[in-house]
């Protein structure tokens, strides 16, 4: 038998390539309501539509953005809303040149059979879903699982994950939308730079036996992976050349070439951190554009730069181009601090 490629094939490696161009990395904004909740609650402001369409309006229009972002990933909310000013939220970031994404998943839940480890929703009606959201502008999207280190992970954990973000990715791609897969592996925990090693080899090797089952083309897509780093609470810490060297190993081990980019999250490691391990990565050439798709290392600063108060968007807005410039160079490879 034939496998059907989507439609969209031709386009699907086009945004892709486009997202993981030389300098630029993704603007991970697509905190959930209740995430985007404690963000604002952290400088001591309400959860409420119009505060978070005041910070979103502040990200989408720092000026000169797209220099160092390719792509924003966008929770639904902010997909079908205007800035305070009344644009499209989608308008402004396609005239910065920033191509729109959108989160897809609906968030985790237990994973009963489990040792207390989660589960993944969001595939019931996910087609329908996608093709309205290709239709409001978005061009890619993004699915986020988690494996936990500490509480196993399980076999069927591990299964459930991989298999969720490769039905995911197939629903995607047939929907015009490059899927990035994202099994984050959690930073918590005592265990040291080679258990995460381990684990992470037993992912991906998962992640991608499940995208190859499910017909996915390996060229439109785009992996978020957690960089592999001892657990949070592990008394030996690792510089940023034994992360560079621990990382590029399992992806040498693990993704074809193929695959168009490579798009780190930040998992609570600092601002600095994550530029410091994204530029000790580039140092040589690599099979893949790797870059960075962060939110807390893009954003922290900003966040608090800003407080909420008007008269401080443009000092949010400036610190939010310190980290997108520092992250651009870091994908270059030639960040000096
Ligand atoms: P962090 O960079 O804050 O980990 O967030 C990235 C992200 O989008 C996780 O899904």
């Amino acid at each position: 038998f034939t496998v059907r490629a989507s439609s969209y094939a031709d386009e699907l490696v086009k945004t892709a390539k486009t997202i993981a161009s030389p300098g630029r990395g993704i603007l991970a904004m697509d905190e959930s309501n209740a995430t985007c909740g404690k963000r604002l609650a952290s400088i001591g402001l309400e959860n409420t539509e119009a505060n978070r369409q005041a910070y979103r309006t502040l990200l989408v229009s720092a000026p000169g953005l797209g220099e160092y972002i390719s792509g924003a990933i966008l929770f639904e909310e902010t997909l079908y809303q205007s800035t305070i000013d009344g644009k499209k939220m989608v308008d402004v970031l396609v005239e910065q040149k920033i191509v729109p994404g959108i989160k897809v998943d609906k968030g985790l839940v237990p994973l009963p059979g489990s040792n207390n480890e989660s589960w993944c929703q969001g595939l019931d009606g996910l087609s329908s879903r996608a093709a309205a959201y290709y239709q409001q502008g978005a061009r890619f999207a993004k699915w986020r699982t988690v494996v936990s280190i500490p509480n196993g992970p399980s076999a069927l954990a591990v299964k459930e994950a991989a298999w969720g973000l490769a039905r995911y990715a197939a629903i995607s791609q047939d929907s015009g939308l490059v899927p990035i897969v994202e099994p984050e592996i959690l930073l918590d925990g005592e265990h040291g730079i080679d258990r995460t090693f381990e684990v992470a080899q037993k992912v991906w090797a998962e992640v991608f036996f499940y995208l190859a089952e499910n017909n996915v083309m390996f060229e439109g897509i785009l992996l978020k992976p957690s960089m592999v780093t001892p657990g949070a609470e592990c008394k030996d810490k690792a510089t940023p050349q034994q992360v560079a060297d621990y990382t590029l190993k399992l992806l040498h081990r693990r993704i074809p070439p193929a695959v168009p980019g490579v798009m780190f999250l930040s998992g609570g490691q600092s601002e600095v951190e994550a530029t410091l391990n994204l530029n000790a990565m580039n140092q040589s050439p690599n099979p893949w554009h790797i870059s960075f798709s962060y939110a807390r290392a893009l954003q922290n600063t900003c966040l608090k730069t800003w407080g909420g108060r008007p008269e401080n968007v443009k000092a949010a807005q400036d610190t939010l181009l310190v980290r997108a410039k520092a992250n651009s160079l870091a994908q270059l490879g030639k960040y000096t601090g």
